[in-house]
């Protein structure tokens, strides 16, 4: 007997444990994704020790502060890019917007880079590219252009627009993805994201990413 009522404790204990990890589950459905790297792969253009900041306290915060502010409401069960459109242009849900669209940004600003990267756009890209700003330089400059003149916070994105390549920016959280425009690649443009390695030459940061980092790779399968 006594070996029985403990095997029966033993199944309720798990069942117990296994709700409660339902409700945990349920009260955080958004979740930080993994980096698509090391945290010191984007060095010496990008320090580990940025990368620790910037994804591990910046990046997690949205996540984080999302999941509190949904908790209970409407959007609760909605995927990131449906928050993100539902949300867009509302006065009274601000602060839901700017957490689901940072945390949207920053997962992809993620795989808009990676080691190794810069150089030549694979042939595809390079050739939409081209029919667009006439060369491969121009587009990188207007990339740069648009994130040094970005006032205050934000982000320089390359879009399809009406299947046109485009450069656009954005100032704060805000996503081309609102204005009906594809991302294919961005750079963060927040202070956050260069301060430590570049202190206040926003410039230099954005031409390492240009030169070193930029994941072409990524904006061909994003202009699929
Ligand atoms: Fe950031």
């Amino acid at each position: 007997m006594p070996r029985k009522r403990s095997g029966q404790l033993f199944i309720w204990e798990e069942r117990r444990k296994i709700m409660s990890d339902e409700k945990i589950k349920n009260a955080s459905p958004h979740v930080l994704p993994s980096l698509p790297y090391e945290d010191n792969a984007l060095y010496p253009a990008i320090s580990a020790n940025t990368i620790g900041f910037h994804y591990g306290k910046h990046h997690k915060g949205y996540v984080d502060n999302l999941n509190k502010l949904i908790s209970g409401t409407e959007f609760a069960d909605l995927p990131l890019e449906t928050i993100i459109t539902k949300t867009a242009g509302k006065a009274d849900k601000t602060a839901i917007f700017n957490n689901a669209a940072q945390a949207w940004n920053h997962a992809f600003y993620w795989k808009s880079m990676r080691s190794k990267g810069g150089g030549e756009p694979p042939a595809a890209l390079k050739q939409k590219i081209e029919a667009s700003f006439g060369s491969v330089d121009a587009c990188k400059k207007e990339l740069a252009s648009a994130a040094v003149s970005q006032f205050g916070s934000g982000w320089s994105w390359l879009v399809l627009d009406s299947n046109k390549i485009t450069v656009v920016k954005t100032g704060n959280a805000d996503v081309p993805l609102t204005t009906g425009m594809k991302p294919l690649l961005t750079i963060d443009v927040w202070e956050h994201a260069y301060y430590l390695d570049y202190q206040n030459r926003r410039a230099d940061y954005v031409n390492a990413v240009l030169d070193k980092l930029i994941n072409w790779e990524f904006a061909l399968q994003n202009a699929g």
